[in-house]
């Protein structure tokens, strides 16, 4: 069976592109990466995916003359390598809305909160902030309005009364890596569909097991 072709948008240290990445290093998982994308020249992820065997581009923002220029050189790029589907992971620029409806239900993140509490940056800061007793993460498809878009994979973790914004990201990242890979799987399998801007699985897909840290249960 062909493997879907994935891109993978990056702009920092890549943990979320190796998690991944490994999943992919298996042949009988439904994807492959085949491009890993920087718009950071000196994104430490860019090595790791060298390391990987995983062929790398840089798109440096700051070449262009404004966000539509740049979005067009990073579709260009990613067709160009056959890309099917996008991964952000940890990408730092905002996309204009004309390049996410091209990619439309091709094009997936991950984000650091359980949407759609903490859209934006420092989300653990702000849950501890919140008094919130459980915070996580979740992976969704993108839509024009910041970390917005159907879910399709969600985990949650303790959030515990000593907790700092380091141990809480720590803890949420871990779960990260665990449900980035799974609900990539479950879209190359063609397991999910959205239905009004809702994730649905016709197949029957139970949420089970990786929605919840192991050490809550
Ligand atoms: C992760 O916390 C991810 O949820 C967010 O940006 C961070 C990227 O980390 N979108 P990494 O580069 O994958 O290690």
């Amino acid at each position: 069976m062909a493997r879907l072709k994935v891109g993978v948008p990056i702009s920092g240290r890549g943990s979320n592109m190796a998690a991944l990445a490994e999943a992919c290093a298996d042949s009988a998982f439904p994807a492959e990466i085949v491009l890993v994308l920087s718009n950071e020249p000196g994104a430490a992820g860019l090595d790791r995916a060298r390391d990987f065997g995983i062929e790398t581009a840089v798109i440096d923002h700051r070449g262009f003359a404004g966000r539509a220029a740049f979005d067009a050189a990073v579709t260009a790029r990613l067709e160009q390598a056959g890309v099917e589907l996008i991964c952000l992971a940890g990408f730092m620029r905002l996309f204009t809305a004309g390049f996410v409806e091209h990619w439309r239900n091709r094009l997936l993140n991950i984000h650091p909160s359980l949407l759609p509490a903490f859209r934006g940056l420092n989300t653990h800061e702000r849950a501890l902030a919140a008094g919130v007793r459980l915070h996580g993460c979740t992976v969704h498809f993108v839509r024009p309005e910041l970390d917005d878009g159907p879910i399709v994979m969600q985990a949650a973790v303790p959030v515990q009364p000593d907790d700092t914004a380091e141990s809480l990201a720590d803890r949420v990242l871990a779960q990260e890596h665990r449900i980035y890979p799974a609900a990539l799987r479950l879209v190359a399998e063609g397991a999910v569909t959205v239905e009004g801007e809702r994730v649905v699985y016709p197949n029957g897909w139970k949420n089970e097991g990786r929605s919840i840290d192991p050490s809550l249960r």
